[in-house]
């Protein structure tokens, strides 16, 4: 697989075409040599991966790779901005390297621009961004980094590299404690009659609370909120601090993806094995066929565990799909993974499974027994359609408690 022959690695709306226009028009090109990339270069970007290692600590061997790469093809002054997810420190660290690997080297500023974007979207997010962090030892180097991102025409922040680090873990960090706050509450509203989607939206309309990341489902998957989340209660226990909280964000969403599964089996009549379940979605989430810390993992090997036959339908995701879980049955579309099925478990909230033929669906069954793990259908509608249906939180919707 290479970027060079046009062949993109993740999977995002316009993301091929957009490459294209852009090395036809000679604004971009790829190359494996440092010293062809950094050739007459001002500004030179650090976007590497930063996966967790074992312990829950970020695994910075590919930033350190870039930037001994960076010092051995440096021959004139250049400013480094790094984008990767690093530990706090990691910027003062990246200058140490230089400077040890390469005493004589040209002058150089390391700048931190901690990325934002989400997958899926990220083209449109980098493009119109809410922000811009920019963090440095060097005022005047973040500056020009400054100016360099003028076109995106966002608030840009320039603060300490420290600073500007700590703003991104401590903004994913909050949004997963939001998504695990709300399935939280989800879980306290199915006990207590109430519909968390409607709490979701009545919460939201306080401007200081805000409606974004008040989906409750399945929790967060992903290549970012687990590692990093991870990653920043690591840094403060090595620090000897308790963070308490972020352990609690952790297994609350640990805890979510064994919710399905325990429905399923009840509506079962606590029976799965040899039953046929269908996944409806795989990816972490819609418009990516990313597989990373899927809840879809987790809730398929549970089934498998527990002897049910599972099958899966995804969009996009299921050749990747394929190699993490060889035991699960790829079909062509939902309707194929419908015929004769004992239950549906809906994990990624894909558009096309909210414009499905419900009826239909339910006609292929063998039980038309049907679990939302991200509240895509109106209970009630659902329901009227003779759907033995349950979903996240939604302990009253006219039908009483789940
Ligand atoms: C995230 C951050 O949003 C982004 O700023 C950062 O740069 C990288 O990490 P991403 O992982 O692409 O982006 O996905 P995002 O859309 O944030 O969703 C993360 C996970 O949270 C998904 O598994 C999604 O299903 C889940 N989620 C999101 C919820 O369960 N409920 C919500 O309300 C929102």
């Amino acid at each position: 697989m290479c970027i060079r022959d046009r062949i993109m690695p993740i999977y995002e709306i316009g993301l091929e075409e957009l490459v294209a226009r852009n090395v036809k028009a000679e604004r971009l090109s790829f190359t494996t040599s440092y010293k062809d990339a950094l050739k007459e270069a001002e500004y030179v970007f650090i976007c590497v991966g930063t996966p967790s290692d074992v312990d829950g600590q970020a695994d910075l061997r590919y930033v350190r790779m870039a930037a001994e790469s960076i010092a051995d093809a440096m021959d004139h002054p250049i400013i480094i901005i790094n984008k990767s997810t690093v530990p706090v420190g990691t910027g003062d660290w990246v200058a140490d390297i230089i400077r040890r690997r390469r005493p004589d080297v040209p002058e150089f500023a390391v700048v931190s621009c901690p990325e934002f974007l989400r997958e899926g979207s990220a083209i449109a997010d980098f493009m119109s961004p809410d922000r811009t962090v920019l963090g440095s030892t060097d005022r005047e180097a973040a500056e020009k980094v400054a100016q360099l991102h003028l076109p995106l025409r966002s608030s840009i922040m320039i603060t300490d590299l420290r600073t500007a680090e700590m703003i991104k873990y401590a903004s994913n960090a909050f949004l997963a404690t939001k998504i695990s706050f709300i399935n939280e509450i989800a879980n306290v509203c199915e006990a207590l009659g109430a519909d968390v989607k409607e709490v979701a939206y009545g919460m939201g309309l306080d401007k200081r609370i805000g409606r974004h990341f008040l989906d409750a489902g399945l929790g967060w998957g992903g290549s970012c909120f687990p590692k990093d989340v991870k990653a920043l209660a690591y840094m403060a226990e090595t620090e000897g601090r308790h963070p308490h909280l972020l352990h609690a964000v952790m297994d609350i969403n640990a805890d979510q993806r064994d919710a399905p599964v325990r429905k399923v089996k009840e509506m079962l009549d606590g029976k799965v094995k040899g039953k046929v379940i269908g996944l409806m979605g795989l990816a972490f989430k819609p418009n990516t066929d990313d597989m990373r810390d899927a809840p879809s993992i987790d809730i398929a090997r549970r089934l498998l565990r527990e002897g049910a036959k599972v099958r899966a339908y995804d969009p996009v995701a299921m050749e990747v799909a394929r190699n993490i879980l060889p035991e699960v049955e790829m079909t062509g579309s939902a309707y194929d993974m419908a015929k004769g099925a004992d239950a549906l478990i809906l994990i990624t909230e894909w558009n096309e499974f909210k414009h499905l033929d419900l009826g239909r669906i339910k006609t292929l069954m063998n039980q038309p027994i049907l679990m939302d793990g991200r509240n895509v259908y109106d209970p009630a509608a659902v329901r009227q359609l003779g759907f033995e249906y349950r979903a996240i939180g939604r302990g009253y919707d006219g039908e009483g408690v789940e």
